[in-house]
């Protein structure tokens, strides 16, 4: 037995300070590894082939002449795979995702529906294996042309309702003295993170292992193990390094076709995706048609606030871009409406894509909130001030925080916003024409129930498991320093090991809830045992380990509104006789909670505000109607913003702590780029005297908008065609 001489002295506390990522020198090296990247002894390779029809069914499948070609082990396809369990309740209290579940029918519900699987001994083989492979479709007409008042469009619920009413609308927009009624317009956006997809199965020892590049490693192992109908305890999912996620990685078709293979040929088999394969198989953001209306009197107290969005599904599975969302939360009027409309079209199926609902949502409401502004001839900012509510628009809840104004002070401060001449089109710099443009921001701050275990050993080390994903965000250095501060050691003698289902159920790196519910079950199990070590007489050879589990404390979380807040600024320039807008400089001002790792919380929030200057001018997928497919389904094709787009950015955060709560983080993934897009289009606004309603601000939009478009009178955003 070793004394115990953990927990004093305190060390300075490392949650606040900055620190590089635990991982970074392994990353920057070449050491850490992908989930394509660790080696199989005999491992086969996997190549999905995918339809090449929009909608139709499976007549044939020429398998023979492919099995003849070098190495090829396999062709699965949906008369040979295996049969697969989808009637179960998945992750989210609904029906798996039918997305994923491949093979089973000759139907094919979108262009890039993967059909068959060619499995050979090298990835080159399997490649051109795949391409060989002949597939003899019979054909349907098929819709992928996504357009407001599509007439097949339903009111779905998400998490939330679909549908928010309070009050008389009609009634108080008659009544308001100033009236704003606009439709706005994102297009299809595509979050391909620079790792791409790519999975490996092996049965060992009775067990299925899979290595993998995923947000959760327990929720693989839970949809797996239904959809192949094994016991969870008999699945073994590890992701140690995942190189982007954004939405995009939970279950898809490639980790499936991999189990299937290896459990076919009882060998290790890998599928990786390629980029273009990624934009029909990893999900994307649906595009959005909002109308916005709202009523104020002349001060611009908000009487009617109506926010209508329509996204798309697949005919597959119904998900839901709830974009109407952000309003419940905003801004309160006497009549209040919010609805969420999709229609199934014959595309791949959408999904979460970092701030999925509130990056477009906020897009139309607080661009319309700058219309009302400048109708009311108020400051944009002074507008959001005279209407913030005291409790939740629709929830009636009490905030537990809502720290926007102080972001709005310190961001106007900041940015220099008190001298601004609110007039459009005044300035000028060459052959620029300069604006300034404010939006504000908010994401829920939630959490979910997560288990963690922390050891103790005789050197005076630690051991931190959590079945965490650091999706790059900076996750395990984050749980490294707060599992310090719980402990009362330096950071140097934790070691945090994340990324593998057997150390339990936790939530997945997503919804902005990752740090919260980790950091929440960490130091759960870390007080616990410094407890414990302090009422015993010594660390045996095998160390002490706790076990911690936040279920009970979670639930026991009283109702309230929970969410960041921010204050995004941006300062445009925009060149009129080539349509070019160029963003100068940002700053955005945050009310987060706790800031764990001011280093690693910097790098997400700049991120997620780049991406709003891609959201804003770049970002936009085409797909063409003919074929029903995309145009430029790569990282050329499809633009987002890089350095040369990118100008100075600041971000900062306030003091948003409260006290009555149990982990004080608020999450940071996702805020960053909520209004960013908003802020941009506003203050190309300001700088030309033109409201850009359809995102992108394209140049050739910039040549062509009037800007005195009345809603229905555009061109959707389906096929990338310019505004009538
Ligand atoms: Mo995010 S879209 O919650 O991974």
């Amino acid at each position: 037995m070793t004394a115990v001489t953990t927990g004093t002295p305190t060390p300075t506390p490392s949650v606040g300070r900055a620190h590089t990522r635990i991982e970074g020198r392994d990353k920057v090296t070449g050491a850490a590894r992908y989930a394509a990247e660790v080696p199989f002894d005999g491992l086969a390779h996997g190549w999905l082939v995918l339809s090449t029809v929009a909608r139709g069914r499976i007549r044939a499948v020429d398998a023979e002449p492919v099995l003849a070609m070098p190495g090829v082990l396999a062709v699965l396809d949906h008369r040979n795979a295996p049969r697969l369990d989808t009637d179960y309740i998945g992750l989210l209290g609904t029906r798996p995702d039918p997305t994923c579940a491949v093979f089973q029918h000759d139907r094919v519900p979108h262009r890039g529906w993967p059909v068959a699987l060619v499995v050979a001994e090298t990835s080159e083989q399997a490649r051109e294996a795949a391409e060989a492979l002949v597939v003899h479709y019979e054909q349907e007409p098929h819709d992928v042309g996504f357009r407001s008042g599509h007439p097949d469009a339903y009111a779905l619920d998400s998490h939330g309702p679909a549908v928010t009413e309070k009050g008389d609308l009609a009634a108080q927009l008659a009544a308001s003295a100033v009236v704003v009624d606009a439709e706005y317009t994102t297009p299809e956006e595509h979050h391909n993170p620079m790792e791409p997809h790519a999975a490996t199965a092996r049965w060992e020892g009775g067990r299925l292992e899979v290595i993998d590049s995923n947000q959760g490693a327990t929720w693989v192992v839970g949809e797996l193990a239904n959809l192949f109908s094994l016991d969870p305890a008999s699945v073994r999912v590890r992701s140690e390094h995942v190189g982007g996620g954004f939405g995009s990685k939970g279950v898809r078709a490639h980790q499936v076709a991999a189990v299937m293979a290896a459990t076919v040929l009882q060998r290790p088999v890998r599928v990786v995706l390629t980029r273009r394969q990624m934009f029909s198989l990893a999900g994307y953001r649906s595009p959005t048609a909002q109308r916005v209306r709202l009523g104020a009197d002349a001060d611009g107290r908000l009487r009617a606030l109506e926010h209508g969005s329509l996204s798309l599904t697949s005919t597959v599975h119904e998900f839901v871009e709830s974009s109407a969302g952000a309003a419940r939360v905003m801004y309160d009027a006497d009549a209040h409406h919010t609805a969420n409309r999709v229609v199934r079209l014959d595309v791949p199926t959408p999904t979460w894509m970092r701030a999925p609902g509130e990056a477009p949502g906020s897009f139309a409401l607080e661009a319309a909130l700058d219309e009302l502004a400048e109708k009311c001839g108020l400051d944009p900012i002074e507008l959001r001030l005279r209407n913030e509510p005291a409790k939740g628009p629709v929830s009636g809840l009490p905030f537990a925080g809502r720290n926007l104004p102080a972001c709005f002070r310190e961001g106007a401060r900041r940015f220099g916003w008190a001298d601004r001449d609110p007039r459009p089109g005044l300035r000028r710099d060459g052959r620029w024409l300069l604006g300034t443009g404010t939006a504000a921001a908010s994401f829920p701050a939630g959490a979910a129930p997560s288990t963690a275990t922390v050891t103790a050993h005789p050197d005076g080390g630690f051991t931190v498991r959590i079945s965490a994903a650091d999706i790059g965000t900076g996750a395990r250095t984050a749980l490294t320093l707060l599992a310090a501060d719980a402990l009362r050691v330096a950071p140097e003698r934790v070691r945090v090991l994340i990324g593998d289902s057997d150390f339990g159920p936790a939530m997945i790196a997503g919804g902005s809830m990752g740090t919260r519910s980790w950091a929440w079950a960490v130091t759960a199990a870390a007080a616990e045992l410094l407890d414990r070590l302090a009422h015993g007489t010594g660390i045996p050879p095998e160390g002490i380990t706790v076990r911690s589990d936040t279920a009970a404390a979670i639930g026991a979380l009283p109702p309230a509104e929970r969410h960041s807040f921010g204050a995004q600024f941006a300062e445009v320039a925009v060149d009129t006789a080539t349509g070019e807008v160029r963003v100068r400089r940002m700053l955005g001002v945050f009310a987060a909670g706790r800031i764990v790792n001011p280093l690693t919380a910097r790098n997400q929030l700049l991120g997620g505000m780049i991406w709003g200057i891609s959201m804003a001018l770049h970002e936009e997928a085409v797909r063409d109607r003919a074929s029903g497919g995309h145009v430029g389904a790569d990282l050329a094709g499809y633009h987002v913003a890089t350095h040369a787009d990118v100008p100075h950015i600041e971000a900062h955060w306030i003091e948003d702590h409260d006290p009555r709560d149990p982990v004080g983080i608020k999450g940071i993934g996702e805020i960053g780029v909520v209004g960013a897009a908003a802020a941009v289009a506003n203050a190309v606004w300001h700088a030309t005297g033109v409201r850009h309603r359809s995102l992108p601000i394209r140049p050739d939009r910039v040549l062509t908008d009037t800007g005195g478009a009345r809603p229905g009178t555009r061109t959707p955003p389906d096929g990338g065609a310019p505004d009538a």
